[in-house]
């Protein structure tokens, strides 16, 4: 069933929005996502941001690296205006709104779903968080007890060795085990211990569709990323992946009620 099948947002409607804004997440709710997904680095003060990257470089007019830097000296940069490489952006009313252009924090991103008014299911990916040993996890899970939100929050990562901390410490939040390609000992449909969701690419999954029926059988979900492309979300609907995380979540969702 499609309509069963979860559509979230990757860095919120990041086609339309410049990721990881309030604006993008924003316009996500608005376009009827059932969840959010976010990356989270730590800063050299100890706050969780929503970047990407390892550097600002790519998303914002400043340089340097995200682990470098004090939530303050991130707050001064414009997250925003490179989303419009023609500077028309720049120009208009609508860049100069502190929703498209600053920083996010995961809190503020835990208020907007805490206020939602509706059950929204939230991602979380942990970005390297071995350089951090425990602390990004130790943070992470500090500000979602702060939090309880009404929808599911789920934390990923492409380290199962993150999600085995985060499992440690709090065995009630279902972790997502992220994979670029399926290492021999879990082709089988299996995941490392005690993590409930498979979250395999779609190029993955291109290759091994019958990954899928194989996870399901070894009693896990499956959430598929990043899936923009009418074909792959084709492919996910007849694989009856339970998420997909797309940067456009209007397009998916609008797609899959017509099929
Ligand atoms: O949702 C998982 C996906 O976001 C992982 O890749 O590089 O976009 O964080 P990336
Ligand atoms: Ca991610």
């Amino acid at each position: 069933m499609t309509a069963d099948i979860r559509v979230i947002a990757h860095r919120g409607a990041s086609e339309d929005a410049p990721e990881h804004t309030l604006a993008a997440y924003r316009k996500a709710l608005q376009d009827g996502a059932d969840g959010l997904e976010c990356d989270v680095r730590l800063t050299a003060d100890g706050h969780l941001v929503c970047v990407h990257d390892r550097r600002v470089n790519r998303t914002s007019n400043g340089r340097g690296a995200v682990s470098t830097m004090e939530l303050a000296q991130l707050a001064e940069l414009d997250f925003g205006s490179w989303k419009d490489p023609s500077g028309v952006a720049a120009e208009s009313p609508d860049s100069l709104d502190p929703e498209h252009t600053t920083v996010l924090t995961l809190e503020r991103l835990l208020r907007l779903v805490s206020d939602a008014g509706r059950p929204v299911d939230l991602a979380i990916e942990t970005k390297h968080p071995t350089r951090w040993a425990g602390q990004v996890e130790e943070r992470l899970l500090e500000l979602l007890g702060r939090y309880p939100l009404p929808g599911p929050v789920r934390v990923m990562s492409f380290s199962a060795r993150s999600l085995q901390r985060v499992r440690a410490a709090a065995p009630h939040v279902p972790t997502v085990y992220l994979m670029h390609f399926l290492l021999p000992r879990y082709r089988s449909g299996r995941l490392p211990v005690g993590i409930p969701v498979a979250g395999p690419s779609i190029r993955l999954l291109r290759r091994t569709p019958e990954y899928v029926a194989r996870a399901h059988r070894a009693g896990h979900e499956v959430h598929v990323w990043t899936v923009d492309d009418p074909s792959d979300v084709e492919l996910c609907a007849r694989l009856g992946v339970d998420a997909l995380i797309t940067n456009r979540p209007r397009t998916v969702r609008e797609q899959l009620d017509r099929l």
